[in-house]
């Protein structure tokens, strides 16, 4: 077994040492596939108490530590959780998502956007990451989240979730100008609340840009890239070493391009072969991924090859071990738990 001291074993990944195994989390190893996590939700059915009560969102944090002992624990939050503070009241419905109150359709409603301030609005999730820190120690290292420019600002002007983006691209591709400035106060406002994270505890803060992959690649230049830009050009000014990791959903035909985003560590998905994404990000960017999460449908016997060719694929250096994307609902949590146990029992580099 691998011994972590002083540093926790995954900030070593982001640093390029050489290590005999990944460091291995799941995106949203907090949630519904865990029975503990179902019982709770009975007692606090409303999402946003879940996620803002500090007792309750650190036990639900916690639950996935307790249960598989991950290298990573993230904060459990939702990346519309900074909007009210902007004035974009929002709650998060059962089974749909978010859900925005006054979807942002004018140029009156992006005015009165206000910038972030983090202590005042978000004060929660200060106790939540100090508390994470403090029970987790140097075993783990505690990651912070949050939602792009261009996702959050689809939430924002669809009002929901969305398949087809009508709303948002209509926006985009009619009066880009109103976007531009919806897209630079809500990036400003994001690299404020990373830097609160980072302040509060957060060792690593990866941000999702979920729905970026929407975008043609000449569009997500125009409306994703530089606003990813602009919010880790912003962290680095006064958090050069807190390593950041960007996320894209269905980025296979983006990689090259979400390595100018200024991130240290791109999420790859299953769309992409590993080796082939390490080839075409190049040697100075880390990698975090890339099982297909319908893997922990399978086997047992097929988990654990999907492991060892991911990892192999990957190589020995600045690799952190995920799934693609987010844990399913429903997935056997005793499949979770046996990714966990063969990730780290992993001894296959030199
Ligand atoms: O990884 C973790 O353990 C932290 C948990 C986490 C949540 N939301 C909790 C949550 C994270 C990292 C998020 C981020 C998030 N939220 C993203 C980016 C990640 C991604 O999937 O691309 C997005 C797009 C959202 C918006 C959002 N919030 C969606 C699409 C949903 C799911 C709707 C549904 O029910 O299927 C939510 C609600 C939500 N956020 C749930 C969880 C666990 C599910 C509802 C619940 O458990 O009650």
């Amino acid at each position: 077994m691998t011994v972590s001291t002083q540093i926790p074993y995954l900030l070593r990944a982001t640093r390029g040492e050489v290590l005999e195994r990944p460091p291995v989390w799941m995106m949203r190893q907090a949630g519904r596939y865990m029975k503990a996590y179902r019982e709770l939700r009975d007692k606090y059915p409303s999402f946003r108490d879940r996620s803002e009560i500090p007792e309750v969102a650190i036990e639900i944090s916690l639950q996935p530590w307790k249960a598989f002992q991950p290298d990573g624990v993230i904060l459990f939050s939702d990346i519309v959780t900074p909007l009210p503070g902007l004035g974009i009241e929002m709650d998060i419905a059962e089974g749909k998502g978010p859900i925005i109150d006054s979807p942002i359709r004018s140029q009156a409603q992006v005015d009165r956007l206000r910038p972030l301030e983090p202590a005042e609005s978000l004060p929660f999730i200060k106790e939540i990451l100090q508390e994470l820190r403090q029970e987790v120690g140097d075993k783990a290292a505690v990651l912070g989240f949050v939602g792009a420019p261009w996702t959050l600002a689809a939430y924002a002007v669809e009002g929901k979730g969305s398949k087809t983006y009508s709303n948002i691209k209509g926006m985009a591709f009619s009066d880009p100008v109103m976007l531009h400035q919806l897209l630079g106060k809500l990036a400003d406002a994001i690299a404020v609340y990373v830097r609160y994270q980072i302040d509060c505890g957060a060792q690593v803060v990866q941000m999702f840009d979920s729905w970026a992959g929407q975008l043609s690649p000449q569009d997500y230049e125009t409306f994703a890239l530089p606003y990813q830009q602009r919010v880790f050009q912003q962290v680095r000014q006064t958090h050069p070493d807190t390593p950041l990791i960007l996320l894209v959903s269905g980025s296979a035909g983006l990689l090259e391009r979400m390595a100018k985003s200024g991130a240290d560590i791109v999420t790859v998905d299953w769309t992409v072969d590993m080796a082939e994404a390490r080839v075409r990000l190049g040697k100075d960017i880390k990698v975090q991924g890339n099982l297909d999460p319908g893997v922990l449908f399978g086997s047992k016997e097929f988990i654990r090859d999907r492991i060892y060719d991911t990892v192999r694929k990957a190589g020995n250096r600045g690799h952190i071990l995920n799934l693609g994307h987010g844990v399913l609902p429903n997935t056997p949590e005793e499949n979770v738990a046996f990714f966990f146990e063969t990730a780290k029992q992993l001894k296959v580099r030199g």
